[in-house]
């Protein structure tokens, strides 16, 4: 299954970065799976390979805006189940509404993280910081510091706020963890 992965960062030329990057969110995020009890039934190979891929469309385009649009895009067209492609078209952030992605210019669809997965990976990547993982209010930090430099997503950044202190509470009881 790895080496599946190995193919597409080959493939696509992933750059050596993204892949380290990927690789400590896939640990986080494992870390997270690994403390919930087995019975709410994680799919943790879903997890695995959805980290590891979730960022593959920065191969074609670095815009934080565009390339989970890119992965999913990419993920489609190899061929991965719905449920991985899923996990990268919903990893932004802690998530874009329909109303969001309109605002934007994206194409209209809700892409926010909704199965157990998808929260995972995306709260993971939010939790990384190139290759190193911080804390949860380093991510909210982050979030000042775009308002700071340019005030024109403040209507975003807002909404992300009370969104992923949502997850980081959800996956906080299931997993016992604290981020
Ligand atoms: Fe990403």
């Amino acid at each position: 299954m790895l080496e599946e992965v190995k193919k597409l960062w080959d493939k696509y030329k992933l750059s050596e970065d993204v892949r380290k990057h990927c690789m400590k969110v896939a640990e986080v995020a494992l870390k997270i799976a690994n403390s919930i009890e087995s019975d709410v039934g994680i799919d943790k190979n879903a997890v695995l390979i959805g980290a590891l891929l979730h960022d593959i469309g920065r191969a074609v385009t670095n815009d934080p805006f565009l390339h989970f649009i890119k992965s999913a895009e990419i993920l489609r067209k190899e061929g991965f189940d719905d449920k991985i492609v899923k996990i990268a078209e919903r990893h932004f952030s802690a998530g874009l509404s329909k109303e969001d992605a309109k605002k934007l210019g994206l194409p209209i669809k809700n892409y926010m993280p909704k199965s157990l997965e998808e929260k995972i990976v995306s709260f993971a990547d939010n939790l990384v910081f190139g290759d190193k993982e911080g804390k949860f209010e380093d991510f909210m930090k982050r979030l000042d510091e775009i308002d700071k430099r340019n005030g024109k997503f403040k209507w975003l950044t807002e909404k992300t706020r009370k969104r992923a202190l949502k997850i980081k509470e959800e996956l906080e009881k299931l997993s016992g963890l604290k981020f």
